[in-house]
């Protein structure tokens, strides 16, 4: 039996204390009055120094009509309040006679608890943070049948005091829960963009829905279902790697034609557009952070960029909707040239045997993720010799070091870039 503390016994907080006062001595400090039959309700103090344990569920609230019941996406964008996360970590160093494990499980935007609460807390204490996916209305059997726990440590790895979180988890958990660890930004990224995933693919829905109303002869539902049952492509993990934009023959042009059936039928927002600029910005960044790349490695001068694979995937010569020459727009577009390397690709200059000299490549094709769920496992062979002083861009971050002398750098991985 552990000695467990909850600051913040609200709607979250409460339910989950008394779930754990089942297995555990539990106590819980509010500024507001609380009663429970299980948790003891007591002072701060009393809290902060009878629990080995302290979880944080305060508030993070957002403004005033930042709670979606009313028009805000013409308002000025705001993060969640702090205050009160602040309050108790200022709570726990003022009282704490010993160190404390703390855990917080408010709901925080990524990047947060490292820059605003770990700098706060005194040195002697650990901190893990801990958000939950939980629902009003069944608060207590979402606790003890969650679909994943998140676990962040200040490195990702099951040390100091997450391995013990684990076993204090499994003393109430139901569903033998899958355990996610990660960095304290990895897991608040993992918990709200799991969120913004069921907001997102409620609007596509609700979006077909429009059309329906707005076309006529369609059933929502039949579409929706269809949808549903498309367990190949669109519901399941694959399409779930970041690496290049979508692209092809196919999905760009279906996208563009969309926007002109959302303007044709007056629905009044367009995704398409939205998803065409996002696609195009993501390119964009891309190409700055190879054209940044270019400055120099070893022979400091600026290595000229090329980008291997020119066709929209691999093995095939077809470059329209290609995401590579999207990307090769935008690096011309801030004043560098860029030359494409791909054995398949419709122009004689992109076949070489080896580049003439180090340079930024791109490497945008992976076979492997293209084509394995088709049982093809190769992967992709480079097209031409990469001189020493090259600096390999993996969008996929899936290549490892090829040889001396080349970089190699873990496009989206910013805790491990190489
Ligand atoms: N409610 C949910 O379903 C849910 C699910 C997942 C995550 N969350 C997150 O959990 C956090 C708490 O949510 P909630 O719904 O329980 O909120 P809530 O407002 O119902 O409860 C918070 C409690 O904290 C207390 N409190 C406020 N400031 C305090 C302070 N300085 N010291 C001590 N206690 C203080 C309040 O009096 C209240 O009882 C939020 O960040 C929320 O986003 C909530």
């Amino acid at each position: 039996m552990k000695n467990i503390g909850f600051i913040g016994i609200g709607k979250l907080g409460l339910e989950c204390a008394e779930v754990m006062a089942e297995q555990h001595e539990v106590r819980g400090y509010d500024i507001y009055p609380r009663i429970s039959d299980s948790v003891k309700v007591c002072n701060i103090d009393e809290l902060v120094n009878e629990s080995e344990w302290i979880f944080i569920a305060v508030p993070t609230p957002h403004a005033e009509g930042y709670d979606g019941s009313v028009p805000s996406s013409h308002m000025e964008p705001r993060d969640f309040g702090h205050d009160a996360v602040i309050d108790a970590i200022n709570k726990v160093n003022a009282h704490a006679r010993s160190s404390k494990k703390v855990v917080l499980i408010s709901t925080v935007l990524p990047g947060t608890t490292r820059k605003h609460f770990v700098p706060l807390l005194d040195s002697k204490h650990q901190f893990l943070y801990n958000p939950y996916l939980i629902a009003m209305g069944s608060v207590k059997w979402d606790m003890v049948n969650p679909e994943m726990i998140m676990i962040g440590t200040e490195d990702g790895d099951w040390n100091g005091i997450a391995g013990e979180l684990k076993d204090l988890y499994d003393t109430v958990m139901q569903n033998n829960p899958r355990y996610e660890i990660g960095t304290w930004d990895e897991c608040e990224a993992i918990k709200i963009f799991y969120n913004t995933f069921i907001s997102a693919k409620v609007g596509l829905v609700n979006m077909v829905q429009d059309f329906a109303m707005k076309i006529g002869n369609i059933n929502v539902d039949v579409v929706t279902d269809a949808l549903a049952r498309s367990t190949m492509r669109i519901m399941g993990p694959k399409y779930m790697t970041a690496g290049m934009g979508d692209a092809g023959a196919c999905h760009p042009r279906d996208n563009i034609a969309l926007r002109w059936l959302a303007q044709e039928y007056e629905i009044g927002y367009d995704f398409f557009d939205t998803v065409m600029h996002a696609r195009e910005i993501q390119a964009k960044n891309l190409a700055q952070f190879l054209v940044e790349q270019s400055g120099d490695w070893i022979v400091g001068e600026n290595l000229p960029i090329a980008i291997h694979g020119k066709a929209y995937k691999p093995d095939v010569p077809y470059c329209i909707g290609s995401y590579s020459t999207l990307v090769g727009h935008y690096i011309k577009e801030l004043g560098h040239s860029v030359v494409y390397l791909d054995p398949m690709a419709d122009d004689p200059a992109d076949v070489v045997a080896e580049l003439p000299g180090p340079h930024v490549v791109l490497w945008a094709h992976n076979r492997k993720i293209t084509y394995e769920y088709t049982g093809d496992q190769l992967d992709t062979q480079p097209y031409c010799a990469i001189p020493a002083g090259s600096i390999i861009v993996d969008p996929w971050r899936k290549l490892n070091q090829t040889a001396d002398g080349i970089k190699v750098i873990h496009y989206g991985n910013t805790r491990n870039p190489t």
